[in-house]
């Protein structure tokens, strides 16, 4: 007989109900908020040549974290930064925003719609510390995504074959890696990604990226977003929190 059998259920009922009076006298941490639910869409409208590719983060989250992870007058940097929505919400917050793009046409495009196009570099993350950056008080991101099916090269616009998900997690430390140094001591690093399903398929793709750069950030915890239409077989996405660690 099981020990949960012999004990009944108000026995580990009991334990847990003292184990978690216990757990909250020892660990007074405030909880990171843990879940929201936010509306998506973009008020910028794609040019029809990009309407295809529509992969860009929701203003409302991008809102959000910056206002909540950074100042006015801070630097807001995207490594991976698509259509921009985390430069231009960070130029109408009043921060500076930065990124990299390796996409030209994106790149290009993202540059029109800022006050200080140089401020956009069309380059390759993986090569990150080769440029002239200043120190980041908010490194806000969504990476490109890839699954353990797939093996195109998601940091070449999915262009190469022959790449593998052991791979995407290692080249993403390596870009974390190099982040790292160009924070400030009190800065966040906030990656939103989410898990994803394919023809029954999960591939634990946030939690996998949280255990990867937890070997060089602070994981300070997740929030789950909410959202009432999503995709990748979810409807919900994390927000990954990271600090820099001590040195
Ligand atoms: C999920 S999208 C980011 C969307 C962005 N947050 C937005 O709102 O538009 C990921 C972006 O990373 C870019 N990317 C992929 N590999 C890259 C690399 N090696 N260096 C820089 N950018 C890269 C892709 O071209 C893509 O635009």
């Amino acid at each position: 007989m099981s020990a949960l059998k012999r004990r009944g259920q108000s026995g580990l009922h009991r334990r847990l109900k003292y184990s978690n009076r216990e757990n909250r006298k020892s660990n007074p941490e405030p909880a990171v908020q843990t879940w929201l639910q936010l509306p998506r869409g973009n008020k910028i409208i794609l040019p029809p040549r990009f309407r295809h590719e529509n992969v860009r983060a929701a203003d409302s989250l991008v809102e959000y974290c910056i206002n909540k992870y950074s100042e006015e007058g801070e630097v807001v940097f995207d490594p991976f930064a698509g259509y921009g929505t985390t430069l231009v919400i960070a130029q109408e917050l009043g921060r500076a925003g930065y990124g990299i793009e390796f996409s030209e046409q994106k790149a290009r495009y993202v540059q029109e719609l800022l006050e200080h196009p140089e401020h956009l570099i069309h380059g390759d993350s993986r090569n990150l510390s080769d440029y002239d950056l200043p120190l980041i008080d908010l490194c806000l991101t969504s990476p490109p995504y890839t699954n353990e099916i797939d093996d195109e090269n998601p940091f070449v616009d999915y262009r190469k074959k022959g790449f593998d998900y052991p791979s995407y997690l290692r080249e993403m430390g390596h870009i974390f890696s190099q982040v790292s140094p160009k924070l400030n001591p009190s800065a966040h690093v906030v990656i939103e990604v989410s898990n994803l399903k394919k023809k029954g398929h999960v591939t634990t793709l946030a939690w996998d990226i949280a255990r990867e750069v937890s070997k060089i950030l602070r994981f300070e915890g997740e929030e789950i977003i909410c959202w009432e239409e999503y995709g990748y077989g979810y409807n919900h996405s994390y927000c990954l929190v990271f600090s820099k660690k001590e040195s």
